[in-house]
């Protein structure tokens, strides 16, 4: 059974495919916390789902580091294994980042480590890239920087806009974290020495459903 807390600043779609997967796999994933660093929808959705949730508000703070205290107090308490960040718009600092070494985990839309940052469907566009995507990676104290776990690719359509992108993007994302969720509850992926490192697929423990296997099989990069 791991235990897991889950960082958001916004609407928490990526939040709500974790508590789904987390559901469905009650005896291996708990959520043993929602929190956010403003009042926002998934703290909502977190708190109607009855999943304990706080807001540890960055306005009623003077400064970030008295923030990130508080928020890593909270995440201490709570005993989580894995701290995910879901839509967490907030930079962490080396210290927090080194109490949980090696624990924290972010979602990030771009083939990393090409744009960084925001606005990243945007700039793919500028730049005409051919393939565009999501990176799931450790986190450490500069900014999606960390080593990327697992990434999901695709093709942008000619003349996409942002928005469509951003809609098919968030669809990979949404397949992607939960199997990573998955894989970690189930020691399929484990992390050593800063590393991802991935079970041999033949003996992987949990069982891929055909929806996944074909997302597993047409969209991600395995490197
Ligand atoms: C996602 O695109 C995620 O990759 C990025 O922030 C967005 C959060 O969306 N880090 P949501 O709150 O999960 O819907």
């Amino acid at each position: 059974m791991i235990r897991v807390a889950i960082l958001v600043s916004g609407r928490g779609s990526n939040m709500q495919k974790l508590v789904e997967v987390a559901d469905q796999h009650g005896d291996m994933i708990e959520i043993v916390l929602v929190a956010s660093n403003k009042p926002c929808d998934a703290i909502t959705y977190a708190r109607n789902r009855n999943i304990p949730a706080k807001v540890v508000d960055r306005a009623a703070y003077d400064s970030r580091a008295l923030q990130e205290e508080a928020m890593a107090t909270i995440i201490e308490k709570v005993q989580a294994d894995w701290i995910l960040l879901a839509g967490y718009m907030a930079i962490l600092s080396a210290d927090f980042v080194s109490r949980f070494t090696n624990r924290i985990i972010n979602i990030h839309p771009s083939l990393l480590p090409a744009f960084k940052g925001l606005n990243t469907h945007e700039r793919a566009l500028a730049a005409q890239v051919t393939e565009h995507g999501v990176t799931v990676h450790l986190v450490n104290a500069a900014l999606d920087d960390g080593p990327a776990i697992l990434q999901a690719k695709l093709t942008p359509f000619p003349n996409e806009d942002a928005a469509s992108l951003a809609a098919r993007v968030l669809t990979l994302e949404h397949q992607l974290y939960p199997f990573i969720l998955i894989s970690l509850a189930y020691g399929d992926l484990v992390i050593e020495g800063g590393r991802p490192n991935w079970r041999p697929k033949q003996n992987r423990r949990h069982p891929t459903d055909d929806a996944t296997k074909h997302f597993l099989e047409t969209a991600v990069i395995w490197s």
